[in-house]
């Protein structure tokens, strides 16, 4: 798919952007003499206000110009935002997606709609071998047609940037676990130094050497050798650098506590946060972002072997702190606390955020809505916060506290890698802020319920894999922790 931007209308479709205030624009005189009196014609015969994903197709028979024109609603004023536009951007490319057409222009004020369309526009196909060409998006071009070309030329380097590491972040979560597991990833993720990234891979003999043992027990049934990656950007100053941690989990079984049946194949999934992470690295070099970032993911295949850990093993972590493994299915926090305490001691970062699909449980808690976030810093939930609101990739913040804390008190070990029942994702994130150091701001976003997604998807999400995280991070640095 190709993605232009002009000040004329020149597609086979075009498709204007409404909302419930003035549902049919007198923009469409523009298109052709005398076009919106026909369209409010046609539309009062029907049920189409302009409301936020309502649409109305609208054919023309004159020869030039566009064929076909669509009223998209976007909102209930003029007075759209960002968030809007591009949830807007992906309503309008769905409906010429597969229409037949060749080419679409959408009419609107910013990038961030032809952002939206782009997000729409994605597809993961590549293993399906019979689709005829009735199955296969006809649309080679989307054009974002707007009055301030260079205004919007400048905005879209930044959005898609963004764009392309959610689709990076989607194509990994997508792959099935047999072409993506420990290995080949970290040679995917190799392949990102083409882009300015320098990056290191560890290996099982290095990460033994550091006494990463809490992420080495989760893939020692594995055939696979696990790996921790790590991506450093440096487009900053001297400053210390952010540092961006991902549970790579290719593929989560359960080990020897293992996973019911039904779905099992959605844990290729879980190693989402790790896809976030490297998406977000992939958008901050594309844009050449002027901060310093580090980015740093424990990739592992957590399988049931006669060699994988039991319940019951206690392994000691690279922090030097003792921990009872009771339930093998809790095994993202063992990969997160040695790759959290691994960034520290390395990097020094100024802050240190976590993403993982860490807990069924907070599914319960917020359904597919919010990812959950959890901090010791008030200043940095905020910017999260505000993050994911501008991003349509929003999160919550759930508490924290010592009575939570008590609930991982093991009888053999430092601690338990599972609290009890209740509070699941809490006593997940009191496991992670136990490795923590001198109260580094420090954020963990359960990306579980958020990740991936079967129904009631909104149109820039249309695969399995949202891709969520790459926006939602890059907004962050681009808002808080970038040199002007
Ligand atoms: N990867 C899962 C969490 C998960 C569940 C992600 C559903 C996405 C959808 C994680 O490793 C896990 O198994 N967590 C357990 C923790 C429990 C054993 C304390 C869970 O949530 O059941
Ligand atoms: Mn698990
Ligand atoms: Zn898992």
């Amino acid at each position: 798919m190709k993605f232009e931007i002009k000040d004329t209308y020149s597609g086979d479709v075009a498709i204007l952007l409404t909302h419930e205030a003035d549902y049919v624009p007198a923009e469409l005189d523009a298109l052709e003499a005398g076009l919106a009196g026909k369209v409010k014609a046609a539309v009062e015969a029907g049920r189409f206000r302009g409301k936020a994903g309502q649409s109305f197709e609208y054919f023309l028979s004159s020869d030039a110009g566009p064929k076909k024109v669509i009223l998209v609603g976007a909102g209930k004023t003029a007075e759209l935002t960002d968030a809007e536009l591009e949830t807007f951007g992906g309503h309008a490319a769905k409906a010429v997606l597969n229409s037949g057409y060749k080419s679409a222009d959408i009419k609107a004020p910013s990038a961030r709609a032809l952002a939206g369309a782009r997000l729409a526009a994605y597809r993961f196909d590549k293993y399906m071998t019979k689709l005829t060409d009735d199955q296969k998006p006809s649309l080679e071009t989307i054009t974002l047609v707007t009055d301030n070309v260079s205004a919007a030329e400048a905005e879209w380097v930044g959005l898609a940037a963004a764009v392309a590491g959610t689709e990076m972040a989607r194509d990994l979560m997508n792959e099935p676990p047999n072409v993506l597991h420990p290995e080949s990833y970290a040679d995917r993720i190799r392949e990102m130094e083409e882009l300015g990234i320098k990056v290191t891979v560890l290996g099982e003999e290095e990460m033994t050497k550091l006494g990463m043992n809490a992420l080495l027990g989760v893939g020692q049934g594995s055939v696979r050798e696990s790996k921790m990656a790590i991506m450093e950007w440096k487009g900053g100053g001297d400053e210390a650098p952010l540092a961006l941690v991902g549970k790579g989990v290719c593929f989560d079984t359960g080990g020897i506590s293992l996973k019911p049946g039904p779905n099992m194949q959605d844990m290729k999934g879980d190693m989402g946060g790790s896809a976030a992470v490297v998406g977000a690295m992939k958008t901050l070099a594309l844009r050449k972002a002027k901060a310093n970032v580090v980015g740093l993911v424990g990739l592992v295949e957590n399988m049931p072997d006669g060699n994988a850990s039991r319940p019951g093993d206690i392994v000691t972590s690279m922090s030097g702190q003792t921990i009872e493994n009771q339930n093998t299915d809790a095994e993202g926090r063992l990969v997160l606390c040695d790759v959290l305490w691994y960034a520290q001691e390395n990097y020094k970062p100024r802050a240190i955020i976590d993403l993982a699909t860490l807990t069924g449980a907070i599914i319960v808690s917020l359904g597919h809505d919010n990812a959950g976030l959890f901090s010791n810093n008030d200043e940095l939930s905020s910017q999260l916060t505000a993050a994911g609101l501008a991003e349509n990739e929003t999160v919550w913040r759930l508490p924290m506290g010592s009575s939570y804390d008590k609930l991982l008190k093991s009888q053999f070990a430092d601690m338990k890698n599972i609290g009890g029942p209740a509070a699941g994702s809490i006593t997940a994130a009191q496991f992670l802020k136990r490795f923590i150091q001198n109260d580094t701001p420090w954020a963990h976003i359960d990306i579980a319920g958020v990740a991936w997604k079967s129904v009631d998807k909104a149109p820039t999400d249309p695969s399995w894999a949202s891709g969520f995280g790459p926006r939602l991070l890059d907004r962050l640095i681009k808002d808080n922790y970038e040199n002007a």
